[in-house]
């Protein structure tokens, strides 16, 4: 059996197998601050997503949070002592100084009212508000309070305080039902939007003020109100890609055909079901002179064939039924590569084989048929509604294989690639 450590981001949940796990926060030091809200008890799984991320986690709590969940638990998610005193350890001196100095970013979660009132005011009256007074670092703020609280003109001005002065961005409050069963805004966002948001602070804004258009997910083909032709693509790489451009700065524009996957924050969706609907949303998105986007990335498995009909009424089974015949959908990609002129936008394409012998000559072929920069060579079987894949990069230089590796981390390294080559058509 493999010896690991719990807290080695490169090992996945069941602490087995070994794989290049998502390191996107890779020795990044987050300080993780909990003031005393019903919601610290999410600040829980924060903390072990921060963890799974490769980051070292350092947790402030005050005092009224120690009420909600124990320093045992924290220190147990991430290895590390968790800090209530600011002069707690005479060895280590002032615990807000040495924890705000030497963090690459500060998160506050949940942030109470009487926090947010604090942190407006610039008191510096327990370890977490000494904390955010020393931090020069980015610092994120993720209010949680019964909607009365945070509806009321104080914390409202105190929030308008915090934006005014530009020193912490604040993520949520969500919608929705808090502890006293009432429903409003007030619950505390949820740890991955949370997360989210750090490494989006943690990351190169080396796509800003770029528009990155994906397609993501399967396109679904209807024959008749209660059948369709489909395919077995989860979304989940496009998904990660827009999420991914998104952190970097771009302005990012979803094309999902039909997935149970959430938007990813800050990105903007336009749901679509087949592959002819995808079409029209992606030239919208791009414009018709391919000038309102920088980068189109193809990570959608569009239907090669639709119905060439689709009944109104559900099909019936009898010899009389006449079965409809299939049509060939348009090559989107291939139609976007044949119109452009120049390099924009860049073109990155997918090609997904279940032969392995012929996935790379395969996806070269689509390098010159589709006219495009780059595409993304990947199996099906290591592909489809998994969290990792096993990538090659190809293009008309070369071929790079990426290896295995979390979706989100490919997703990051297909973009490296693109930011290069946008960089390199200045
Ligand atoms: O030819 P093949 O379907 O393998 O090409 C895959 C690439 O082309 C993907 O990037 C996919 O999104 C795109 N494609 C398309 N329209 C189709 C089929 C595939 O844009 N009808």
């Amino acid at each position: 059996m493999t010896s690991v450590k719990p807290n080695d981001p490169r090992t996945d949940t069941e602490g087995e197998r070994l794989v290049n796990a998502a390191t996107r926060l890779l020795g990044r030091r987050i300080t993780l601050c909990v003031s005393g809200s019903i919601a610290a008890y999410k600040a829980c799984e924060l903390a072990r997503l921060l963890v799974k991320l490769g980051a070292k986690v350092n947790v402030a709590l005050t005092r009224s949070a120690t009420q909600f969940v124990g320093a045992a638990t924290f220190s147990g998610i991430t290895g590390n002592p968790v800090s209530i005193e600011m002069f707690e350890d005479a060895a280590v001196g002032e615990s807000h100084i040495t924890l705000s100095t030497q963090s690459d970013l500060l998160v506050i979660a949940p942030a109470t009212a009487d926090l947010l009132a604090r942190l407006a005011t610039g008191r510096a009256d327990n370890l977490v508000t000494a904390c955010a007074l020393c931090a020069r670092c980015p610092i994120i703020v993720a209010p949680a309070m019964h909607p009365s609280m945070w509806e009321h003109p104080a914390t409202q001005r105190n929030i308008e305080q915090l934006r005014v002065d530009g020193r912490v961005k604040i993520v949520g409050p969500a919608r929705g039902e808090v502890a006293s069963g009432d429903v409003g805004l007030g619950r505390l966002e949820e740890p991955e939007i949370i997360l989210h948001h750090v490494v989006a602070a943690l990351s190169p804004q080396d796509l800003k003020m770029r528009h990155v258009v994906v397609s993501a997910g399967p396109t679904l083909e209807d024959m008749d109100p209660v059948r369709f032709l489909g395919n077995r693509s989860s979304g989940k790489m496009g998904f990660a890609l827009a999420q991914c451009a998104a952190q970097r700065g771009a302005r990012v524009t979803l094309v999902a055909g039909p997935t149970h996957l959430p938007t990813p924050p800050d990105v903007t969706r336009v749901d679509v079901r087949s592959a002819l609907s995808m079409r029209s949303a992606l030239w919208e998105a791009l414009g018709s002179k391919l000038d309102g986007a920088d980068v189109l990335i193809m990570a959608a498995a569009v239907s090669d064939f639709r119905s060439s009909e689709i009944q109104t009424e559900k099909l019936k089974r009898n010899p009389n039924t006449k079965i409809p015949q299939l049509a060939m959908n348009p090559d989107i990609l291939a139609e976007i590569g044949a119109e452009r002129r120049g390099s924009v936008p860049l073109l990155i394409g997918f090609a997904v084989e279940t032969n392995s012998d012929a996935l790379i000559a395969s996806a070269r072929s689509k390098l010159s048929s589709k006219h495009v920069d780059l595409v993304v060579a990947n199996l099906a079987e290591k592909a489809f509604g998994l969290d990792e894949n096993h990538v090659t990069l190809v293009t008309k230089a070369g071929e790079s294989k990426l290896g295995v590796d979390s979706k989100s981390n490919l997703a990051s390294r297909i973009l490296d690639w693109a930011v290069a080559s946008l960089g390199d058509a200045r």
